[in-house]
């Protein structure tokens, strides 16, 4: 049995998923602590009701990013949080949080890494005529999407899918791939090779 710390920047399924995989006891962790970097986020209530600790840090209070991922560092360690899944979470990592969660931060990125990176991963699918996308669950490393692949989900692109449409087939996946991905890690199932991902 693990804790986890998640870190969020708005609405919060896939923490919904990581929550209730984790009170089924689908999952051996417990979400110890969830972090947004926006007060709003709607993951916040999520987490409240389930009685799970939140905390909020806003980037531009701090002097730098070191200065607020510093913060967070404190605040994952306070949790004796030995796994950080960002899920949502809208902010490049950087070498704070990297420094001490390397090899223990995992994100949720919803296409087949490393096609289409970065922000709009599903229109970028869409635009470039793709039969095929889904969801990639990876390490964080200091690129943007860059690090190595723990697990990834197919899912098709049908003709007439506008970006609602396959996000939303893309997300019932997500919904999977993140609970199986925190599993293999906590069982020590996942082996990196050469600085890539693969089991
Ligand atoms: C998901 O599509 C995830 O893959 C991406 O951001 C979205 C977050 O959704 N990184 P939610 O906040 O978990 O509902």
């Amino acid at each position: 049995m693990i804790n986890i710390g998640v870190l969020i920047s708005g609405r919060g399924s896939n923490l919904q998923a990581i929550i209730d995989a984790a009170e089924a006891g689908e999952i051996p962790a417990e979400v110890a602590v969830v972090i947004s970097n926006k007060p709003d986020a709607y993951g916040l209530e999520r987490a409240k009701k389930h009685n799970i600790t939140t905390a909020v840090f806003e980037p531009k209070k701090f002097v730098d990013k070191s200065a607020y991922e510093s913060e967070l560092v404190k605040v994952l360690k306070q949790h004796n949080v030995e796994l950080v899944c960002l899920a949502g979470y809208m902010k490049i990592v950087g070498e704070v949080l990297l420094k001490d969660y390397q090899g223990k931060m995992i994100n949720i990125h919803p296409s087949l890494l490393p096609k289409f990176p970065g922000l709009h991963a599903q229109k970028q699918a869409l635009d470039a005529g793709a039969k095929v996308s889904g969801v990639t669950v990876h390490f964080v490393d200091e690129g943007c999407d860059t690090g190595p692949i723990i697990l990834q989900k197919q899912v098709p692109v049908l003709d007439g899918d506008t970006e609602e449409t396959l996000s939303a087939r893309i997300l019932e996946q997500e919904h999977k791939a993140y609970p199986e991905a925190i599993k293999l890690f906590v069982e020590g199932e996942i082996k990196t090779r050469k600085g890539k991902g693969g089991l």
